[in-house]
């Protein structure tokens, strides 16, 4: 996906969200089931002899495109309300073209290779998709898959995969501990033969709740010290019943919305202890919470004391540290700050390219290569513009903002909210729909004065 292919000129005018800023947003707003959770839950249901069940799947298009992957395959996918009903009792191989429907549009794919090895012994990935923050490779994914025994062809299509002599456990070190890796080197060795030992794996709650569901299905995985996972291969995984876990990247969203807006939103759903570090960072900003448990109506309030918010020196890292997706709404929040603020990103390379917008919103953002503020990391030595420096605090005004990513993008509708006179958002529907459920609901809800262009 390249951050320049629907500018404000092509864009459709449906594309566009017309928001008038300066309202605080005041009210409550509920997240269901963590997109990087549901779509690996989808992925697992493939492994299963019998039907899967996963409750509170959220209406968003990530979950549209997985849905449409497996039901290629010949799995029955029916959504009813927020409840997911998945049979994968007759999976069969599907078609390169049938698969390239679906590619350009996620990074799931690749993820199916296990799973359809083990049921099918092949596997075809097209060209991923997914946000456009960096070079996100697949080498570490093809690179285990080759240790389990995968023959690994790439042609003009895509890659093509096989495994002729099936599948075995392996010892296998991550070179960083990535999210999709893990996940990968998980959902191939349930079901390999023997034992798989995965160190520096990351471990992410979406991660341990996918481990979950994997034992629930029959899976015997250990989670060790240290980053390690250790999997037992099992002949055969049964299907799963499973609620998934409440999305902490959309609720530190909105509780970031709320600081920028000078609001209060209550988080339903929100989970204190997923969100420990984020909680952390909010308060040292200045940002007030209070948790509510009741495991039904429970959640996390959120909001803005009305005294001058603090400058912090922050740096994202893999799970327990500071989540990647959650440094572009806490970077708009910075903005209001009284003074100096630097964010390191460690994770991507190249996740500040939506700090341009917010500079022509008035902003004062500045990157650097440097690893600023933190320790070293891999981007430093390689001169990616990889760390921020904020001045605040900076009255922002209303811009014309053509968003570049998912999470950059619900970070310039924040900033559009935060700022002073009308702004129009270009991407919306490309972009936050993709992991955002009914954001616009939610925003009317929560007071935000949003409209559509009039279409003739
Ligand atoms: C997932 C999340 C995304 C989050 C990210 C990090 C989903 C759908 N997306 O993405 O929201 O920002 O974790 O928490 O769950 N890398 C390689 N080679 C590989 C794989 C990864 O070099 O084969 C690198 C990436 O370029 C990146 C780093 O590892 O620099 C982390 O990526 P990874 O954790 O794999 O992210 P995703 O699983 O794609």
């Amino acid at each position: 996906m390249s951050s320049t292919d629907a500018t404000p000129e092509t864009a459709s005018r449906e594309d566009v969200l017309i928001v008038h800023g300066g309202t605080p947003l005041e009210g409550d707003v509920t997240v269901r089931g963590a997109k990087n959770l549901v779509s690996k839950a989808m992925v697992a249901a493939l492994l299963g002899t019998s039907p899967s069940v996963l409750r509170s799947v959220p209406a968003i298009r990530d979950v549209e495109v997985v849905t449409g992957l497996l039901r290629v395959h010949g799995v029955d996918v029916e959504l009813d309300g927020d409840t997911l009903y998945m049979d994968p009792t007759s999976v069969e191989s599907a078609g390169v073209e049938e698969i390239n429907v679906h590619a350009g549009t996620s990074r799931i794919p690749i993820l199916l290779c296990g799973p359809l090895l083990h049921r099918l012994g092949r596997a075809f990935i097209p060209d991923l998709g997914g946000c456009n923050i960096g070079g996100r490779p697949i080498d570490f994914h093809l690179d285990a898959l080759r240790e389990f025994g995968a023959v690994v062809e790439k042609d003009a299509s895509g890659t093509h995969l096989s495994a002729p002599n099936g599948l075995h456990g392996i010892r296998y070190e991550l070179e960083f501990p990535s999210v999709g890796a893990t996940e990968q080197v998980l959902l191939t060795a349930v079901m390999a033969k023997g034992t798989t030992e995965l160190r520096n794996a990351a471990i992410e709650p979406e991660i341990i709740d996918l481990i979950c569901i994997l034992q629930k299905m029959g899976a015997i995985i250990k989670v060790h010290t240290n980053r390690v996972i250790e999997i037992v291969g099992v002949d055969e995984l049964k299907g799963y019943r499973h609620r998934a876990l409440p999305d902490r990247i959309e609720a530190a969203s909105w509780a970031s919305a709320a600081l920028a807006t000078e609001g209060s939103v209550f988080v339903r759903g929100a989970q204190q202890a997923d969100m420990m570090t984020f909680l952390n960072v909010f308060r040292s900003i200045g940002g007030a919470y209070e948790v509510d448990d009741d495991p039904v109506e429970g959640g996390i309030r959120f909001w803005h004391p009305g005294t001058a918010l603090k400058p912090v020196a922050l740096e994202t890292d893999v799970h327990p540290g500071l989540m990647t997706d959650w440094q572009q709404p806490i970077v708009v929040a910075l903005t209001q700050a009284d003074g100096l603020s630097i964010m390191h990103e460690t994770v991507y390379e190249n996740r500040f390219g939506y700090t341009s917008e917010l500079r022509r919103m008035g902003a004062n953002i500045e990157l650097y290569s440097d690893c600023l503020g933190g320790t070293p990391c891999r981007w430093g030595r390689r001169n990616f513009l990889h760390s921020a420096v904020i001045a605040g605090p900076s009255k922002l005004h209303a811009a014309d903002l053509q968003i570049p990513d998912l999470r950059a993008g619900f970070s310039h509708l924040i900033a559009a909210m935060a700022a002073e006179g009308t702004s129009r958002v270009y991407g919306v529907d490309r972009y936050i729909t993709r992991g955002y459920e009914n954001f616009e609901e939610k925003l009317l809800g929560l007071g935000a004065k949003i409209e559509r262009p009039v279409t003739k």
